[in-house]
């Protein structure tokens, strides 16, 4: 696909359409289930998950389950999550071992998937080979400090896969980030609606119109190949320069002071993400430590070196980025198939939606919270199951997204649904998205309007 100078897919920056059936089709669920799936890498887990010797998390994806373990102080391995006996899933959930136990048999494997116990292994006359006892093994690598695992035993290497994308973030240092929170539910709705949901901002006005007061919300977003991401731009400065991109935006009112410290104040509240308490501590303190009448681009400046300074004294130190890279990585990415990233210097805002089975219409939804933390100080988290309803676990703004999900699948399942009319300009991420999608599924995806 062609790409100008400045980053931008041309082909993509013209009108286009897609349709429902990858939405709506149960053959072509099941079909994602051989041809997607199985051929891209995907997030398992943070890497803080298994951070001791022997401790396992699995990860289901359609039909396969697979079980990723630290197996040595400087090794994590992957396997088919899956008894050579008979067939019985091995473990569930996660947790920490010495050595699996299949519950069925009773047969044994080591934290490097040999076969280690077949109980009256005798009565196989020496047939058993060990090769046919152990774990079968899945490509396994981390980036990011995430656990990303690839069925493909002919994939490309992770890094690889990653690019651009993962030579942008590198700076952000997000393997020193740490959970803050973590939450799942069941949307009624196909994974890729929800995982849409949170590619693009175009939907702020008509979804959190809230938000409006404080700032503009107007994106710009770019395909990165198989990935995307997008961010914040001044929309009377001519669309896609370098110099429209914005990542800190002093917000809407007359004092910038106020407008910036509001704003934070109700993101903090309202999605408990996207800003942490150093930041919207030292955004509290600007009406008192600047005068009136202080210019936006000041009053950012001293906002931010002045959080910088707190989290310092509390031994997070800020990753060094300039305010070109910040503007130009913008605000979130996604990466190829089903994983949504919030940037943030110190913190990031992460989703990931996966299939419920076959069933086109219902998806597992996650959503959490990463944060930089002083060293030992840390939160102990958990996966927390959430009803999508529930405005005090997940907070209003996530509460008025999730309202979109099951409307989006059951209008797309109307015969009155043409297709989809995605914005070239501020939802190339959703359009590169299913461009890529159809390439790995094999079909025609995305056409000019
Ligand atoms: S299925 Fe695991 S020991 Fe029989
Ligand atoms: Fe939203």
């Amino acid at each position: 696909m062609p790409q100008s100078a400045d980053g931008l897919d041309e082909a993509l920056s013209q009108p286009v359409t897609y349709g429902a059936e990858p939405f709506v089709s149960e053959a072509y669920a099941r079909a994602e289930g051989d041809k997607l799936w199985p051929k891209v890498w995907q997030h398992a887990c943070r890497v803080e998950e298994i951070a001791e010797v022997g401790d396992y998390v699995t990860y289901d994806i359609m039909d396969d389950t697979i079980l990723i373990v630290r197996s040595g102080p400087e090794e994590i391995r992957a396997f088919y999550n899956v008894c050579a006996h008979r067939g019985r899933r091995l473990v569930d959930g996660c947790g920490h071992v010495t050595h699996f136990h299949c519950r069925y048999h009773a047969w044994q494997y080591d934290l490097t998937g040999e076969n280690i116990r077949v109980l009256d292994k005798e009565d196989w006359g020496g047939r058993l080979q060990s090769e046919r006892l152990r774990l079968q093994p899945v490509r396994v690598d981390t980036w990011g400090g995430w656990v990303w695992v690839n069925m493909d035993p002919d994939c490309v290497p992770l890094r690889q896969y990653l690019e651009p994308l993962a030579g942008m973030l590198d700076p952000f240092e997000m393997d020193k980030m740490r959970y803050r929170w973590r939450q799942w539910c069941y949307f009624d709705c196909n994974w890729k609606v929800a995982i849409e949901a949170f590619i693009e901002a175009y939907h702020v006005e008509g979804t959190h119109p809230q938000l409006l007061k404080y700032a503009e919300f107007y994106t710009w977003s770019e395909a990165d190949g198989l990935h995307s991401h997008k961010g914040f731009e001044e929309r009377n400065r001519s669309l896609q320069t370098q110099e429209s991109k914005t990542y800190f935006r002093a917000g809407r009112g007359d004092d910038p002071r106020v407008s910036i410290a509001r704003m934070q104040e109700e993101i903090y509240r309202t999605v408990n993400a996207t800003t942490t308490e150093t930041i919207v501590n030292a955004a509290a303190r600007l009406a008192e430590e600047l005068p009136q009448g202080t210019p936006a681009g000041e009053v950012t400046r001293h906002w931010l070196e002045s959080a910088r300074r707190d989290d310092a004294a509390r031994g997070v130190i800020w990753p060094s980025i300039s305010p070109a890279h910040l503007a130009k990585c913008g605000n979130s990415c996604h990466i190829f198939p089903n994983l949504s990233i919030g940037i943030g210097l110190t913190f990031a805002l992460c989703y990931r939606a996966r299939p419920h089975g076959p069933d086109p219409n219902r998806c597992i939804f996650e959503a959490y919270v990463l944060e930089r933390f002083p060293s030992g100080q840390e939160p102990k988290t958990e996966w927390v199951y959430a009803e999508p309803t529930d405005v005090e676990k997940w907070r209003s703004v996530l509460v008025q997204d999730f309202a979109n999900m099951s409307e989006v699948q059951r209008g797309m399942r109307s015969r009155g649904f043409q297709g989809a009319l995605p914005n070239p300009k501020q939802e190339r991420t959703v359009s590169n998205f299913q461009r890529n999608l159809a390439k790995y599924m094999g079909v025609a995806g995305v056409s000019p309007l």
